[in-house]
């Protein structure tokens, strides 16, 4: 996968006229899987490992949402100052680059910020703005663009729902939140990082309560999504799964 320069600026050039009947571009038909599901099931884990055997492009729309809020906060924007936010989208210098060790960092005014967008206070956030319809639009166009031959695994809330309606193959991912924030103590002891299990838990059952209840693209399975429960599954497992399931629809 080359780098992805994702810079977001505000366009100054007028709209093209558009074209009619519009003819599918190589990007609006490459084929997309969607991995959707709670924070802490695994999606971005996931997704990324059938992006790297299929040699796909891979959105992590999460990350995407969290540099928006850790730019919102760095820049102390209010969580519900909605023109602010939705300036943000436009003019926030966002860049996605492929790193040293193969996975991909987020660059945020010039600055690598990968690890910094999973703070606790950055999640929640994110969780916060990602209620905010106007918010949402704006976003919507950043991530149609990553649709790119050969083909996309776009992880998220609503990848499956509303950015990629279309999609051939829509995961839903779940795990109990009681194994996510096990999994989520273990990263941060491995890390050296001290952590509580108990507010762990309730931060997860906080996020997942926005998530599921929000107005505007709340989480929820796609109708015609498979569902995976990975509270008991390996990593591995569930990775074999997804690539089954691509073999026979793609
Ligand atoms: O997947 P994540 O935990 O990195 O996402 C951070 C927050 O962003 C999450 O609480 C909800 C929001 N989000 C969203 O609303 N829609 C998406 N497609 C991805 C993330």
């Amino acid at each position: 996968m080359s780098d992805i320069e994702t810079t977001i600026k505000r366009s100054k050039v007028p709209a093209k006229p558009k074209r009619s009947p519009a003819k599918p571009t190589d990007a609006a038909l490459a084929p997309v899987i969607t991995i959707d599901g709670p924070s802490g099931s695994g999606k971005g884990t996931i997704a990324s490992a059938v992006a790297e055997h299929l040699a796909y492009n891979y959105l992590d729309s999460g990350a995407l949402y969290r540099v928006m809020a850790l730019a919102s906060l760095n820049r102390e924007i209010a969580a519900d100052d909605v023109d602010s936010l939705v300036e943000l989208v436009m003019i926030a210098p966002v860049t996605f680059k492929r790193s040293a060790c193969g996975g991909s960092d987020v660059l945020l005014e010039g600055e690598i910020v990968t690890s910094e967008l999973r703070r606790e206070e950055v999640g929640l956030r994110a969780s916060q703005i990602a209620t905010i319809a106007p918010f949402r639009t704006a976003l919507l166009d950043r991530q149609l663009r990553w649709r790119r031959p050969p083909g996309l695994v776009a992880d998220g809330r609503d990848m499956g729902t509303v950015v990629f309606p279309d999609a051939p193959l829509k995961i839903y991912l779940t795990a109990s939140a009681e194994i996510r924030a096990q999994r989520r103590h273990k990263q941060l002891i491995e890390k050296g990082i001290e952590a509580n299990i108990v507010g762990l838990l309730a931060d997860i059952n906080e996020r997942d309560d926005r998530d599921y209840n929000r107005e505007i693209a709340p989480l929820v399975a796609a109708a015609d999504a498979i569902t995976i429960d990975s509270s008991t599954q390996t990593i591995e497992e569930v990775v074999t799964k997804v690539l089954d399931f691509a073999g026979n629809r793609l």
